[in-house]
């Protein structure tokens, strides 16, 4: 996951290839509560991991329920039911309410509220600030009219609430309205069945209800869990006397519908030859936003629907702009927006009101982002009305993401603008809700002409502190570091292993040595042939052999490609020699390090030191000196800066000082 303040996607040319995607939120929520509301223990596959659903299960932890994950599969998890008797313990007047803290989770937030009213069970459920800014009151009134005891503890109509035991009858027909959202609906269809015993109970929707499909989804999950529940049409829902929840033992959830949304507007933008696999769903999936597959279809996309897959070939002629009822895709229909952008006529989205009660008012975002991006674009109080962006006219643009995953998703399409902007996503981290590895899994499926993917190269003498900067700005930057002299470091290291002496006349054998090695680079791991040599390269000894190695011209072939090969999307630092000159010449930034040796000699002493290594100040100091002459007189990649770097001389900054002054450069040469 990209936690850093923004993530700038390079212009993408195409996406192809096979995903599997993360399970559904809206499934794994739902499952999660009907597990811990089963007796017994349910095992859950293909669980979503993100924020929503850490949310759930740390709630249903505290509400006792036993969550054991499986050691050898991260996305299966066993959960017992919550245990009746403890709740019951909590129930009593003198307990102390359970504080809940439910993040920005509408999927948890909503269910519990009305789960843990039925229960009784004394407790505050609160969230983060937008979350105290969605609507409750709805599902609040359905629960009072059986009695429930719930207090706001800031604004009414909004959490934070305060529940407390109190009598729940089961006053039938319980009245909730249904046209702000279906989530109050599923949240008493979920927690209504606890109250059966008492008899049949009968819940009735208020005005229209909207985002019927996943009603649906509860339903259909009820009924996995033993409830069936009567509907009648999408005004009456019926729930059994007795009715009771039995866990059917293993369940298995689908892939994210709306997730797929991204990746089959991914693969119908894309300007590739290639197909998109999606696995994980297909023709009968049991969520609504399966539905934006007819959507896409109308605009233009070529799907290919099976079971357990959809197949997306690139569409040849542009999308077409398209009059749409997205009651029934909410969610997915801000993809169809962005998609938008690219079409040959206007687009207009309708009936999609709920977006202003969502993790923001999408309307507004949807709005502002697509003309940041250079579109004209019109909304009312339930619609959207988006221009194309004709070709020429696209702009780079700093796309904020207002904490709301979705926006973050959706605009990370307009990477595959024909325009070649650049698009930056501000706060890429909010995509954690329901796709932590949204980015990651973009960039593996896209193909990229090489020259559009960022480099900045830091050069320097030795112990200027180029490593320490150069991969600082990558993490900042969420880019990839190339730590060149790591690869030296290890020629040397092996060559010297083998017995092999780093002079000319072996530069044949070593090139080929290095050329065999299986090289592993795992964060701050470094593996050869499987064996960790992190710590052991870094020695003195071995860094004079780099020095050494590294003046052969057969080595510095042999690692040509393999370096030329980091440069992978979203972008990379380069640190070493050549990076600027030889390696990747066009890069947009190239930064010479540098200090006087003396500072240099003291940065190391302290060093060595720190990691308990005796050494003296005097030798490190001529170590230094007479390494920087060998290194600048040498014919074979002198030590000089590359053409256009910039000097920084950092002898009096601190390495974060170093870091900013980097990136502010590195913005200066941005079109943003
Ligand atoms: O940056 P370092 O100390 O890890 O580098 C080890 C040696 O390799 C040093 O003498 C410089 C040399 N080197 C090189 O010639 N070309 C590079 N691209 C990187 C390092």
């Amino acid at each position: 996951m990209f936690n850093i303040p923004h993530l700038d996607l390079p212009s993408l040319e195409s996406i192809s290839g096979v995903v599997q995607l993360p399970g559904s939120k809206s499934i794994s929520n739902r499952v999660l509560l009907l597990c811990a509301l089963s007796p017994g223990v349910s095992v859950v596959h293909d669980l979503l991991d993100s924020d929503d659903t850490q949310v759930m299960l740390d709630a249903l932890r505290a509400l006792g329920c036993t969550i054991v994950p499986s050691t050898h599969d991260d996305r299966r998890l066993e959960i017992s039911g919550m245990d009746l008797a403890r709740l019951k313990s909590l129930s009593s007047k003198s307990a102390e309410p359970l504080a809940l803290f439910l993040g920005n989770a509408g999927t948890a937030m909503r269910p519990l509220t009305a789960a843990l009213t039925a229960l009784g069970v004394p407790c505050t459920l609160s969230g983060v600030t937008r979350m105290h800014e969605r609507p409750i009151e709805d599902l609040v009134d359905a629960l009072r009219q059986l009695g429930a005891h719930i207090d706001y503890l800031q604004n009414e109509g909004f959490p934070p609430l305060q529940i407390m035991p109190s009598r729940m009858g089961i006053d039938s027909p319980v009245r909730v309205r249904g046209d702000v959202s279906s989530q109050f609906l599923t949240a008493l269809l979920l927690a209504l069945p606890l109250l059966s015993d008492q008899g049949e109970i009968v819940v009735e929707v208020v005005g229209e209800l909207i985002s019927k499909p996943y009603v649906l989804i509860t339903l259909r999950l009820l009924a996995q869990f033993g409830v069936h529940i009567e509907r009648t049409d999408w005004q009456r829902f019926t729930i059994p006397k007795g009715s009771s929840y039995r866990t059917p033992g293993e369940i298995y959830i689908e892939a994210d519908a709306s997730s797929a949304s991204y990746f089959i507007a991914a693969g119908a933008l894309s300007r590739g030859a290639l197909p998109l696999k999606i696995e994980g769903l297909g023709k009968n999936s049991i969520q609504g936003d399966i539905e934006f597959v007819a959507a896409a279809r109308a605009m233009g996309a070529q799907i290919e629907e099976g079971p357990n897959a959809l197949v997306v070939t690139p569409s040849l002629q542009p999308l077409k702009g398209i009059d749409l009822d997205c009651n029934h895709i909410p969610d997915a229909a801000m993809t169809l927006a962005v998609m938008a952008l690219f079409a040959s006529s206007p687009t207009t989205l309708r009936n999609i009101g709920s977006w202003r009660v969502k993790e923001t008012d999408r309307i507004e975002a949807m709005a502002h982002e697509c003309t940041q991006l250079g579109a004209r674009v019109t909304t009312g109080d339930d619609w959207i009305e988006i221009h194309p962006i004709p070709l020429g006219q696209w702009r780079a643009a700093s796309i904020h993401t207002y904490d709301d995953h979705r926006v973050a998703m959706c605009f990370a399409l307009a990477s595959l603008n024909p325009d070649h902007q650049t698009v930056r996503i501000l706060e890429p981290r909010c995509v954690g809700k329901t796709f932590p590895d949204f980015f990651e899994t973009l960039f593996s499926l896209a193909q990229t002409p090489t020259q559009r993917i960022p480099v900045i190269c830091i050069d320097g003498p030795t112990a200027s502190g180029k490593g320490t900067l150069a991969s600082l700005v990558a993490k900042r930057l969420g880019y990839g570091y190339l730590d060149s002299g790591a690869l030296y470091r290890i020629s040397a290291w092996h060559a010297q292993s083998l017995g092999m002496a780093l002079t000319l006349e072996h530069q044949t054998r070593i090139a080929q040595s290095v050329s065999e090695l299986s090289l592993q680079f795992e964060g701050e791991r470094i593996l050869v042939n499987g064996h960790e040599v992190s710590e052991l390269i870094r020695s003195e000894a071995v860094g004079m052999a780099a020095s050494q190695v590294s003046a052969l011209p057969e080595v510095r072939q042999a690692l040509f490609e393999l370096q030329r090969s980091s440069r992978r999307l979203p972008g990379l630092v380069a640190d070493g020699r050549d990076m600027g000159s030889v390696i990747f010449p066009d890069a947009e930034l190239k930064i010479y390090l540098t200090a006087d040796a003396a500072t240099r000699a003291k940065r190391r002493h302290k060093q060595l030191i720190s990691k308990g290594i005796p050494a003296k100040m005097e030798d490190l100091l001529t170590d230094l000196q007479a390494r920087d002459a060998r290194d600048t007189e040498r014919t074979v990649a002198p030590l000089k800066p590359a053409a256009g770097a910039m000097l920084l001389d950092n002898a009096q900054l601190s390495i974060e000082e170093t870091v900013e002054k980097v990136l502010a450069q590195w913005q200066s040469k941005q079109a943003f």
